[in-house]
């Protein structure tokens, strides 16, 4: 199965097979941030909702080609509206300013300066538009992952926080879905054990008394305190790559995407990314024995991405 395919994501998807895959997980190019030289390229759009909806364009394929059982998750950044000082560039949130890491291969994209309702410095809430555009056409909208950047570049703004995460979006076709808890819970700390224990000694008789928010459970979920794990939460901090390959530097880390992978598949499943750039999610994919079908416009990348699957760069 494992394969990569260099074409448009639409087009490419569209030759797939109806509820043949397990999950997807992607990262799409951000909005307004890099010309990848390709026509029918996702990114360039002269406004946010056509961007929205060339994403949900590809995303409804995605839908159409997994799984009942099948999840897809999102990788997905914000952008500002440019200031209106300067080259009309988008920053992006997280990536230091208007991400030098970007610009160096890539041209500098015009892009207006103001859209309906959208003011220059705005930032421009691209993920939330996205996850409501999905969700209104059917996806299950599940969880709000936020991948803390345990490492962002610093900021030149004064007059804002420095933004340092970026979201993932667990969304799935059906509203009962492949979802293997266990596979990503997490040690429990010490502290966390020997709290759980006392708590539960203090109810032995009723379920919840003495511990508020325990009140409405089911007392049989007292018996998750005598686990040494504890599931996975929504907020995960992980450190963007230290190191980038010449040729691509939008790469998402291993790290962020190996819970998707282990939560959204079996041994042997599926595993699609339509925006398959260095090839992150085949490296991870093949590591945890799935399969991978990736997509890209670009042959330079679908190259780099084989080459670096294989392990040869
Ligand atoms: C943010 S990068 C993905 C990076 C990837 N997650 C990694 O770790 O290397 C987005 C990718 O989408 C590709 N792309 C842009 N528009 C596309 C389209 N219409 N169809 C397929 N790929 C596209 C770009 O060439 C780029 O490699």
């Amino acid at each position: 199965m494992n394969k990569i395919i260099c074409g448009n994501s639409l087009e490419v998807l569209k030759t797939l097979a109806d509820n043949s895959v397990d999950m997807c997980v992607t990262s799409p190019p951000y909005y307004g941030l890099r010309d990848y030289g390709e026509s029918g390229q996702i990114g360039m759009e002269q406004t946010p909702q056509e961007y929205i909806e060339h994403l949900t364009e590809i995303f409804m394929e995605v839908h159409r080609v997994l799984k009942p059982t099948g999840t897809l998750w999102i990788n997905i950044g914000d952008s500002y509206a440019g200031s209106g000082k300067g080259p009309m560039s988008l920053a992006v949130a997280g990536n230091g300013k208007n991400s030098t890491l970007y610009a160096k291969n890539s041209k500098v994209h015009e892009v207006p300066k103001t859209w309906d309702g959208i003011k220059p410095k705005d930032m421009i809430g691209i993920p939330w538009m996205l996850a409501f555009s999905l969700r209104a056409k059917g996806w299950y909208l599940r969880s709000d992952i936020i991948w803390h950047k345990t490492n962002c570049l610093p900021e030149s703004v004064k007059d804002r926080p420095t933004k340092c995460y970026e979201h993932i979006f667990l969304l799935s076709k059906s509203r009962k879905y492949y979802y293997d808890y266990k596979a990503i819970q997490e040690p429990l700390k010490q502290v966390s054990r020997e709290r759980y224990k006392r708590g539960r000694s203090d109810h032995s008789k009723y379920a919840g008394e003495g511990l508020q928010q325990n009140i409405n459970r089911q007392r049989d979920d007292f018996s998750m305190f005598d686990q040494e794990y504890k599931r996975k939460r929504d907020v995960w901090e992980v450190s963007t790559n230290t190191f980038k390959m010449d040729e691509h530097f939008a790469m998402y880390p291993e790290k962020l995407i190996e819970p998707c992978v282990l939560a959204g598949s079996e041994k042997g499943g599926i595993v699609l990314d339509p925006f398959f750039g260095s090839g992150t999610t085949g490296v991870v994919a093949k590591k945890h024995g799935r399969e991978y079908i990736g997509i890209d416009i670009n042959p330079k990348y679908c190259t780099l991405a084989g080459k670096r699957i294989m392990g040869v760069v």
